[in-house]
Formats: structure tokens, C-alpha cells, sequence
């Protein structure tokens, strides 16, 4: 569904990534690991439509999409999460995690021609799935209070929903189990498992590797800019090209 080919991100003098390829799979969970610097964030930027390539090309479902403005990427599909969780503290749970669908759905561009019906279903679509994943992340039913009263963890579910809520077919999320605790990350890892067999195929980047490994089809890992190595978790978990590189220094690991 999403193919990576040549990509290149350059920052003035800094190669942050370098003749990236790689592609994920209609209903896969494919996983990003890769040091502190390896270009893992500059990548999700890059397809997310944050930032625009230097070289190279994005394609999902054959669309070239490298370089359009995020809001044409969220419309063709593909929302995130980001690695701080960006929360308003001034709205409800419900209206945050209901907040990325407002920019993606189609009523805003229809609703002027077309009258409001349009934008009510899509507008009920919106809260059904933010409702589902909210329910699911087990904040269900404090959703109509402020988001302000949240604790990191459930911030980051709110993210979750709000990505969910947009009824995209990819999702990339930037660390999901940065700053949770042992329980919390084993239900982040459910919570996952249910997006990918609800439909929608994960990219994900994060560090904990028992965490990676055990969650993702197949792993890419990035070094220094770098396509490492890809594969299953076992053949990355026994790659002695990223043992040497990354598994066997890394404190995190
Ligand atoms: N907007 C930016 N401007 C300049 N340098 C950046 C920018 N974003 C990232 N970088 C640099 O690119 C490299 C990769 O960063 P990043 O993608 O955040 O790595 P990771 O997410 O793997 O930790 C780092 O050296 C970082 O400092
Ligand atoms: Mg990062």
C-alpha cells in the first residue's frame, strides 16, 4: 500500500536520510526502530506531508504523494500520532480525539455546494470511531470531560482516537510507548493489534524493543540516515548487522 523509494531528507549540510526504500503491506504492522538521530521522525514528516523530500519518491495505493501539503495526504488516507502528544486542553476528551477529522473529511471542501447532510454523516462517522477507540483505550466514558484532567498515557490514547477517528487506511505513530510503564505499554500493544485487525495498516517507531518485536510483521530499521536492514523480527533480532549497529549498545534495547 505504501511503497518508499530513493527518499532523501536533507537539512542544509545534514543528510538526516539517504536513499530510504522500503514499503509496507495492505494489513501489516510494520515497525521503524532505529538510534536517537536515525531519521525515523524526519521519515514519518516526509510521508505525513510535514516536510517535503529533497529526492526520492512516496507512493500509496501507486499515488505519488511525496511533497503534497499534509491536509491532501490526510484526505488520501493516512493520519499519525505524533511523539508528544498534542492535546487542547481547553476542549473535552471527545472533541479532541473528534479534532483530526474536521481537517480531513470531505464535508469541509462539499459542504458549501452540497448542503449540510453530507457533512452530518461524515460528522457522526467521526464521533462513532473517535467514541470506539476512546472506549477502547477505556476513557469511554469520561470523554465529556476536560482533556486537561488527562495523564500522559491517556493523552496519548486521545492521539490514537483522533488518528483513528479520520477512518484512515494507514496510520504511523511516533512512539506510542514513550514515558509508559510496563501495563500501559502491554495495552498500548493490544490497542494496536485491534487497529490492525479492525483494517488499518500501522507504521510505527518506537524503542522498546519487546515491545516492536513482538507487535510487528516486519521491522526497517534506520541508522545514521540509513537503510540498515529490514525483515521479521527474528531475522532482525539475529542480523548481526544490527546487533553490531544497534541491538547490542543501545541502553534503551
Ligand atoms: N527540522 C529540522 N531541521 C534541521 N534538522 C533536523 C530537523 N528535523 C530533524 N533534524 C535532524 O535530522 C536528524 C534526524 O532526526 P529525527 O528524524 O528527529 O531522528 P529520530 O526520530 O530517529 O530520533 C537529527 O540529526 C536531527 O537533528
Ligand atoms: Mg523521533
Amino acid at each position: 500500500m505504501l511503497k518508499v523509494s530513493s527518499l532523501e531528507k536533507r537539512f542544509g549540510g545534514l543528510t538526516a536520510l539517504k536513499d530510504v526504500h522500503f514499503s509496507v503491506t495492505q494489513g501489516q504492522i510494520k515497525a521503524v526502530i532505529g538510534p536517537n538521530g536515525a531519521g525515523k521522525t524526519t521519515l514519518f514528516n516526509l510521508i505525513a506531508g510535514t516536510l517535503r523530500p529533497t529526492a526520492g519518491d512516496i507512493r500509496l495505493d501507486g499515488e505519488a504523494i511525496a511533497g503534497l501539503p499534509s491536509s491532501r495526504i490526510g484526505m488520501a488516507g493516512i493520519a499519525r500520532t505524533f511523539q508528544q502528544p498534542q492535546v487542547f486542553t481547553s476542549l473535552t476528551i471527545l472533541e479532541n480525539a473528534m479534532l483530526g477529522g474536521h481537517r480531513y473529511h470531505r464535508g469541509d471542501f462539499l459542504s458549501c455546494g452540497l448542503g449540510l447532510r453530507h457533512t452530518r454523516r461524515e460528522e457522526e462517522k467521526l464521533r462513532e470511531r473517535a467514541e470506539k477507540w476512546l472506549e477502547f483505550a477505556g476513557i469511554g466514558d469520561i470523554a465529556h470531560r476536560n482533556a486537561s484532567e488527562l495523564p500522559l498515557g491517556q493523552q496519548r490514547y486521545v492521539e490514537i482516537a483522533r488518528a483513528m477517528a479520520t477512518g484512515s487506511k494507514l496510520i504511523l505513530m511516533d512512539e506510542p510507548a514513550a514515558g509508559l510503564d510496563d501495563t500501559e505499554t502491554r495495552e498500548l500493544g493490544d490497542m494496536v493489534r485491534a487497529i490492525s485487525e479492525s483494517g488499518t495498516t500501522v507504521l510505527l517507531i518506537d524503542h522498546h524493543m519487546d515491545f516492536v518485536m513482538s507487535l510487528a510483521d516486519e521491522v526497517l530499521v534506520l541508522n545514521f540516515g540509513e537503510r540498515l536492514a529490514e525483515g521479521t523480527p527474528h531475522e532482525i533480532q539475529n542480523s548481526q548487522v544490527v546487533i553490531d549497529a544497534y541491538l547490542g549498545t543501545d541502553d534503551d534495547a
